[in-house]
Protein backbone atom coordinates (compact mmCIF):
# COMPACT_ATOMS: atom_id res chain seq x y z
CA UNK A 1 0.00 0.00 0.00
CA UNK A 2 1.60 3.60 -1.24
CA UNK A 3 -0.07 6.00 1.06
CA UNK A 4 -0.37 9.47 -1.62
CA UNK A 5 -3.39 11.39 -0.10
CA UNK A 6 -1.50 14.14 2.09
CA UNK A 7 -1.73 17.45 0.53
CA UNK A 8 2.08 18.59 0.67
CA UNK A 9 1.35 21.39 3.07
CA UNK A 10 5.16 21.90 3.76
CA UNK A 11 6.57 21.16 0.25
CA UNK A 12 3.81 23.64 -0.92
CA UNK A 13 4.00 23.02 -4.29
CA UNK A 14 0.43 24.03 -5.29
CA UNK A 15 -0.57 20.53 -5.81
CA UNK A 16 -0.30 17.18 -3.71
CA UNK A 17 3.47 16.25 -3.04
CA UNK A 18 2.50 13.23 -4.75
CA UNK A 19 2.20 14.57 -8.17
CA UNK A 20 4.91 16.66 -7.75
CA UNK A 21 7.46 16.12 -10.63
CA UNK A 22 10.77 14.16 -9.76
CA UNK A 23 13.42 13.92 -12.63
CA UNK A 24 10.13 14.19 -15.20
CA UNK A 25 7.87 11.76 -13.05
CA UNK A 26 5.29 12.15 -10.88
CA UNK A 27 6.95 11.73 -7.05
CA UNK A 28 4.30 8.55 -6.47
CA UNK A 29 5.63 6.69 -9.69
CA UNK A 30 8.79 5.87 -8.67
CA UNK A 31 7.68 4.26 -5.68
CA UNK A 32 4.74 2.63 -7.80
CA UNK A 33 7.94 1.53 -10.14
CA UNK A 34 9.92 0.07 -7.59
CA UNK A 35 6.68 -2.13 -5.62
CA UNK A 36 4.94 -3.33 -9.18
CA UNK A 37 8.09 -3.99 -10.31
CA UNK A 38 8.98 -6.05 -7.71
CA UNK A 39 9.00 -9.99 -7.45
CA UNK A 40 7.94 -10.23 -3.73
CA UNK A 41 4.88 -7.95 -4.56
CA UNK A 42 1.12 -9.69 -5.83
CA UNK A 43 -0.87 -6.54 -5.73
CA UNK A 44 -0.56 -2.50 -5.29
CA UNK A 45 -3.14 -0.14 -3.64
CA UNK A 46 -2.12 3.74 -3.85
CA UNK A 47 -3.84 5.77 -1.25
CA UNK A 48 -4.79 9.11 -3.54
CA UNK A 49 -6.03 12.40 -2.17
CA UNK A 50 -9.80 12.62 -2.70
CA UNK A 51 -9.87 15.42 -5.48
CA UNK A 52 -7.23 13.47 -7.66
CA UNK A 53 -8.17 9.94 -7.73
CA UNK A 54 -8.66 10.28 -11.66
CA UNK A 55 -5.22 12.24 -11.99
CA UNK A 56 -3.63 9.08 -9.92
CA UNK A 57 -5.17 6.62 -11.49
CA UNK A 58 -3.59 7.85 -15.04
CA UNK A 59 -0.39 8.28 -12.71
CA UNK A 60 -1.01 4.14 -11.68
CA UNK A 61 -1.71 2.88 -15.31
CA UNK A 62 -3.56 0.00 -14.57
CA UNK A 63 -0.62 -1.45 -12.22
CA UNK A 64 -2.45 -0.71 -9.01
CA UNK A 65 -5.76 -0.34 -7.59
CA UNK A 66 -6.59 3.37 -6.76
CA UNK A 67 -8.74 3.98 -3.60
CA UNK A 68 -9.16 8.13 -1.87
CA UNK A 69 -7.71 9.05 1.31
CA UNK A 70 -8.80 10.45 4.14
CA UNK A 71 -7.77 13.41 5.98
CA UNK A 72 -5.02 12.08 8.14
CA UNK A 73 -2.26 9.83 7.65
CA UNK A 74 -3.96 7.18 9.61
CA UNK A 75 -7.34 8.08 8.16
CA UNK A 76 -5.56 6.60 4.50
CA UNK A 77 -4.18 3.58 5.89
CA UNK A 78 -7.22 2.55 7.07
CA UNK A 79 -9.27 3.51 3.74
CA UNK A 80 -6.27 1.70 2.00
CA UNK A 81 -6.92 -1.53 4.86
CA UNK A 82 -10.35 -1.72 3.59
CA UNK A 83 -9.16 -2.18 -0.54
CA UNK A 84 -6.69 -4.79 0.17
CA UNK A 85 -7.99 -8.40 -1.33
CA UNK A 86 -9.45 -11.11 0.37
CA UNK A 87 -6.15 -13.33 -0.16
CA UNK A 88 -3.76 -10.54 0.84
CA UNK A 89 -1.84 -11.74 4.19
CA UNK A 90 0.60 -9.54 4.67
CA UNK A 91 1.15 -5.59 4.06
CA UNK A 92 3.60 -3.43 3.25
CA UNK A 93 3.06 0.39 4.39
CA UNK A 94 4.87 2.88 2.04
CA UNK A 95 5.11 6.73 1.67
CA UNK A 96 4.51 8.15 -1.29
CA UNK A 97 6.70 10.94 -0.17
CA UNK A 98 9.94 7.86 -0.38
CA UNK A 99 10.13 7.96 -4.17
CA UNK A 100 13.91 6.40 -4.24
CA UNK A 101 13.34 3.15 -2.60
CA UNK A 102 15.52 0.18 -3.59
CA UNK A 103 14.27 -3.04 -3.93
CA UNK A 104 16.14 -4.75 -1.49
CA UNK A 105 14.31 -2.96 1.55
CA UNK A 106 11.09 -4.16 0.08
CA UNK A 107 13.11 -7.77 -0.08
CA UNK A 108 14.36 -7.61 3.45
CA UNK A 109 11.09 -6.58 4.96
CA UNK A 110 9.26 -9.34 3.22
CA UNK A 111 11.81 -11.70 3.91
CA UNK A 112 11.62 -10.66 7.47
CA UNK A 113 7.70 -11.09 7.24
CA UNK A 114 7.83 -14.52 5.97
CA UNK A 115 9.83 -15.42 8.73
CA UNK A 116 7.06 -15.15 10.90
CA UNK A 117 7.36 -11.51 12.58
CA UNK A 118 4.23 -9.64 12.62
CA UNK A 119 5.44 -5.57 12.38
CA UNK A 120 9.01 -4.89 10.46
CA UNK A 121 10.63 -2.02 9.92
CA UNK A 122 13.32 -0.34 8.26
CA UNK A 123 15.87 1.65 9.78
CA UNK A 124 19.04 3.88 10.10
CA UNK A 125 21.25 4.89 12.87
CA UNK A 126 20.97 8.05 13.98
CA UNK A 127 23.90 10.12 12.49
CA UNK A 128 23.58 13.43 14.79
CA UNK A 129 23.40 13.67 18.63
CA UNK A 130 20.03 14.01 20.17
CA UNK A 131 18.84 16.00 23.38
CA UNK A 132 15.86 16.24 24.81
CA UNK A 133 15.16 20.06 25.09
CA UNK A 134 12.04 21.79 27.11
CA UNK A 135 9.65 23.99 26.20
CA UNK A 136 11.80 27.16 27.15
CA UNK A 137 14.92 25.34 25.29
CA UNK A 138 16.66 24.54 28.23
CA UNK A 139 18.68 20.70 27.34
CA UNK A 140 16.90 18.18 29.53
CA UNK A 141 18.85 15.06 28.40
CA UNK A 142 21.10 13.62 25.60
CA UNK A 143 19.90 10.37 24.76
CA UNK A 144 22.21 7.30 24.29
CA UNK A 145 22.85 7.62 20.48
CA UNK A 146 23.98 3.97 20.17
CA UNK A 147 20.24 3.15 20.95
CA UNK A 148 18.55 5.76 18.84
CA UNK A 149 17.31 4.47 15.16
CA UNK A 150 15.56 6.78 12.59
CA UNK A 151 12.38 5.00 11.26
CA UNK A 152 11.38 4.85 7.54
CA UNK A 153 9.12 2.98 5.33
CA UNK A 154 7.93 0.50 3.88
CA UNK A 155 6.61 -0.68 7.21
CA UNK A 156 5.57 -4.29 7.17
CA UNK A 157 2.86 -6.29 9.14
CA UNK A 158 0.84 -9.50 9.06
CA UNK A 159 -2.22 -7.53 8.00
CA UNK A 160 -4.58 -9.08 10.83
CA UNK A 161 -2.42 -7.32 13.33
CA UNK A 162 -2.24 -4.13 11.36
CA UNK A 163 -5.85 -3.91 11.37
CA UNK A 164 -6.17 -4.62 15.02
CA UNK A 165 -3.84 -2.32 15.81
CA UNK A 166 -6.16 0.61 13.59
CA UNK A 167 -9.04 -0.35 14.84
CA UNK A 168 -8.09 -0.52 18.80
CA UNK A 169 -6.62 3.29 17.76
CA UNK A 170 -9.72 4.13 16.51
CA UNK A 171 -11.41 3.15 19.55
CA UNK A 172 -9.12 4.96 22.09
CA UNK A 173 -9.59 7.89 20.00
CA UNK A 174 -6.05 8.30 18.91
CA UNK A 175 -6.74 9.98 15.35
CA UNK A 176 -3.28 11.85 14.22
CA UNK A 177 -0.88 8.05 14.17
CA UNK A 178 2.09 8.64 11.76
CA UNK A 179 4.00 5.43 12.85
CA UNK A 180 2.09 2.37 11.96
CA UNK A 181 4.28 0.08 13.92
CA UNK A 182 3.90 1.98 16.96
CA UNK A 183 0.60 1.22 17.16
CA UNK A 184 1.52 -2.41 17.47
CA UNK A 185 3.95 -1.54 19.82
CA UNK A 186 1.36 0.28 22.18
CA UNK A 187 -0.80 -2.98 21.47
CA UNK A 188 2.27 -4.92 22.79
CA UNK A 189 3.45 -7.04 19.77
CA UNK A 190 7.10 -6.66 18.88
CA UNK A 191 8.62 -4.68 16.31
CA UNK A 192 11.94 -6.43 14.22
CA UNK A 193 14.02 -3.64 12.54
CA UNK A 194 15.77 -4.13 9.22
CA UNK A 195 18.21 -2.00 7.93
CA UNK A 196 16.61 1.15 5.45
CA UNK A 197 18.26 3.06 2.98
CA UNK A 198 20.21 6.42 2.78
CA UNK A 199 18.59 7.44 -0.44
CA UNK A 200 15.01 6.11 0.68
CA UNK A 201 14.96 9.42 2.68
CA UNK A 202 11.38 11.50 3.03
CA UNK A 203 10.66 14.74 1.24
CA UNK A 204 8.97 17.16 3.06
CA UNK A 205 10.42 20.48 2.43
CA UNK A 206 11.62 21.91 -0.66
CA UNK A 207 15.71 21.43 0.10
CA UNK A 208 14.24 17.53 0.25
CA UNK A 209 12.80 17.80 -3.25
CA UNK A 210 16.11 19.33 -4.56
CA UNK A 211 18.29 16.72 -3.11
CA UNK A 212 16.00 14.42 -4.60
CA UNK A 213 16.44 15.43 -8.13
CA UNK A 214 20.19 14.96 -7.88
CA UNK A 215 19.87 11.79 -6.55
CA UNK A 216 17.26 10.64 -9.09
CA UNK A 217 19.31 12.27 -11.84
CA UNK A 218 22.44 10.07 -10.89
CA UNK A 219 19.70 6.96 -10.45
CA UNK A 220 18.41 7.47 -14.21
CA UNK A 221 22.27 7.72 -15.35
CA UNK A 222 23.44 4.65 -13.52
CA UNK A 223 20.45 2.75 -15.29
CA UNK A 224 21.04 3.94 -18.79
CA UNK A 225 24.82 3.03 -18.28
CA UNK A 226 23.65 -0.31 -17.23
CA UNK A 227 24.90 -0.05 -14.06
CA UNK A 228 23.29 -1.31 -10.66
CA UNK A 229 20.11 0.05 -9.90
N1 LIG B 1 -0.65 10.93 3.76
C1 LIG B 1 -1.86 10.37 3.37
N2 LIG B 1 -3.04 10.95 3.80
C2 LIG B 1 -3.02 12.05 4.57
C3 LIG B 1 -1.78 12.61 4.99
C4 LIG B 1 -0.61 12.01 4.57
O1 LIG B 1 -1.88 9.39 2.64
N3 LIG B 1 -4.19 12.59 4.92
C5 LIG B 1 0.59 10.35 3.23
C6 LIG B 1 1.34 11.36 2.36
O2 LIG B 1 0.80 11.38 1.04
C7 LIG B 1 2.77 10.90 2.45
C8 LIG B 1 2.83 10.17 3.80
O3 LIG B 1 1.49 10.03 4.26
O4 LIG B 1 3.12 10.00 1.40
C9 LIG B 1 3.70 10.94 4.80
O5 LIG B 1 3.08 12.19 5.05
P1 LIG B 1 3.77 13.61 4.91
O6 LIG B 1 5.18 13.47 4.48
O7 LIG B 1 3.42 14.40 6.12
O8 LIG B 1 2.99 14.20 3.61
P2 LIG B 1 1.89 15.34 3.60
O9 LIG B 1 0.93 15.13 4.71
O10 LIG B 1 1.34 15.37 2.22
O11 LIG B 1 2.78 16.65 3.83
P3 LIG B 1 2.51 17.84 4.87
O12 LIG B 1 2.43 17.19 6.23
O13 LIG B 1 3.66 18.76 4.69
O14 LIG B 1 1.18 18.45 4.45
MG1 LIG C 1 1.59 15.29 6.76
Amino acid sequence: MIVAAGSGQRLAAGMPKALVALHGRPLLAWALDAFAGHPDIDSVVVVAPPDAVATVEDCAGGRAAVVAGGPSRQASVELGLAALGPGVGLVLVHDAARPLLPAWVISAVVAALRAGEQAVIPVLPVADTIKRVDGTGQVTATLDRTELRAVQTPQGFARAALVAAHRTARERSLTEVTDDAGLLEALGVPVRTVPGAELCFKITTPYDLRLAHSAARELDAMTQAGGPT
